[in-house]
């Protein structure tokens, strides 16, 4: 009987070495800046850019760098449908107000055409949007050439939401380095992963210092909380994905409930409340994780690429499931690969009772699908195309822990969906 689940989100990224460091950290009490430290240089170094600084999540980074601005209460911050309320409640916990731009649906990245409208809607209103955030979705860049250009136009302040996108590239320049600032996340799901952790990073030393000290006036998450997170993939590896289907998947929840390993996403962050462990710093042991983990960035980007070539070559002929175009596959770094079909949402939820745990970022207009629209200030109706992108996408592993044979296995699974 097979006991371990093919699975998109369970800490997907946690190969032994990982999992021998995340051990040592949970016995370890210090708290190790000098990692978080080292990260934000090479972190830097990679990126060529002359500032990084770490947070305990993309939240707190984004978070960061919008208090910098010190943009006018409730500005508004253009921002794409088809995302997480991981990207939009940092706005609303800023005092700021998200305006919402439609997504294009070849490629999942922000309409372009939507998004000069909606920068002349807010120009005909007296309240010109002050900031657009552009989110390189699934890994696949946005093209930053006319989004460069827009922002100039309109005096709009660029932030690259690179949260799915480390290591992707437009026009051979890394993605991250286009705008004012931006942010990357090292969340269990992320193209590294310290379970929770993220980074805010710029060329400009006024915001910088403006970073810099906002992060001073803030400070570390509990030590409850960071052994949380240590525990996540221990905890993952050794229990409850070798005996998922056995009790795995009840401890999950046990532990989840008790608290005893965290959530992605907090409860109240579906209202567009704000846990009390946002805005905090990184703490060293975390950074560590996602130090050990960056090292190995090219071999895990490289590997998400050869298991996406593979979905492409088996799944390109079936003409019911869309695939992104052509003109785009070289681009993407493919933290996930996206498909479309008209019964996405069916097709996910016979996957996940093969035990196939496919992904569903993102099965509603700003996911996770319990999220309260109006509470993140999305008016439903209002970006069509990302309302119809998320009643037909789901999306496929390709992190380092699958195998083609486990790919194969989900290709096939695919192939006998006759929706
Ligand atoms: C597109 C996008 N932006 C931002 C974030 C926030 O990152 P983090 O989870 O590190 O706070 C996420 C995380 O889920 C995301 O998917």
């Amino acid at each position: 009987m097979k006991i371990k689940p093919i699975s998109i989100s369970l800490s997907p990224n946690v190969e032994k070495d990982d999992l021998f460091l995340a051990v040592r950290l949970f016995f370890s009490f210090l708290r190790k800046n000098y990692f978080s430290t080292k990260l934000e240089k090479e972190f830097s170094q990679y990126l060529k850019l002359k500032h990084s600084f770490s947070f305990n999540s993309g939240r707190s980074a984004l978070m960061a760098i919008l208090d910098s601005l010190e943009l006018e209460k409730e500005s508004i911050v253009l921002i794409q449908a088809f995302t997480c309320n991981a990207a939009v409640n940092p706005i609303l916990w800023s005092g700021l107000k998200p305006g919402y731009v439609d997504c294009n649906k070849e490629n999942f990245n922000i309409d372009i055409e939507d998004l000069k409208k909606k920068i002349d809607f807010y120009k005909s209103q007296n309240n010109p949007a002050k900031v657009l955030i552009v989110q390189h979705t699934f890994g696949l860049p946005v093209e930053m050439d006319e989004i460069v250009e827009l922002c100039r136009k309109n005096e709009l302040i660029l932030i690259e939401d690179c949260a799915h996108a480390l290591g992707a590239e437009y026009n051979n320049k890394k993605i991250g380095t286009f705008g004012k600032a931006a942010f990357f996340s090292f969340s269990r799901d992320k193209v590294i992963s310290s379970v929770y952790g993220g980074m805010a990073v710029t060329n400009d030393d006024i915001l910088a210092e403006k970073i810099k000290n906002y992060r001073k006036r803030i400070g570390y998450p509990s030590y409850f909380w960071e052994k949380q997170q240590l525990f996540h993939p221990i905890l993952m590896s050794l229990i409850i994905l070798p005996t998922y289907f056995v009790f795995g998947k009840y401890f999950l929840i046990i532990l989840q409930s008790l608290k005893i390993t965290s959530k992605a996403v907090h409860f109240k962050e579906k209202r567009g409340l704000k846990p009390g462990y946002f805005p905090k710093k990184l703490p060293g042991s975390l950074a560590a994780l996602a130090l050990n983990q960056f090292k190995k960035l090219e071999k895990l980007n490289c590997h998400r690429k050869k298991i996406s070539d593979f979905y492409f070559k088996e799944l390109g002929s079936l003409a019911a499931f869309e695939l992104l175009p052509e003109n785009n596959r070289k681009k993407s770094i493919f933290l996930r690969f996206p498909v479309k079909h008209k019964e996405a949402h069916r097709i996910i939820e016979k996957a996940w009772q093969k035990n196939l745990l496919i992904g569903d970022w993102y099965t509603k207009v700003i996911a996770p699908k319990d999220t309260r629209l109006e509470k993140l200030e999305y008016i439903e109706g209002s970006c069509p195309k990302a309302e119809q992108l998320a009643s037909e996408t789901f999306n496929l592993p390709t992190h380092i822990n699958i195998s083609e044979k486990q790919a194969g296995a989900i290709v096939d699974f695919i192939k006998s969906c006759e929706f």
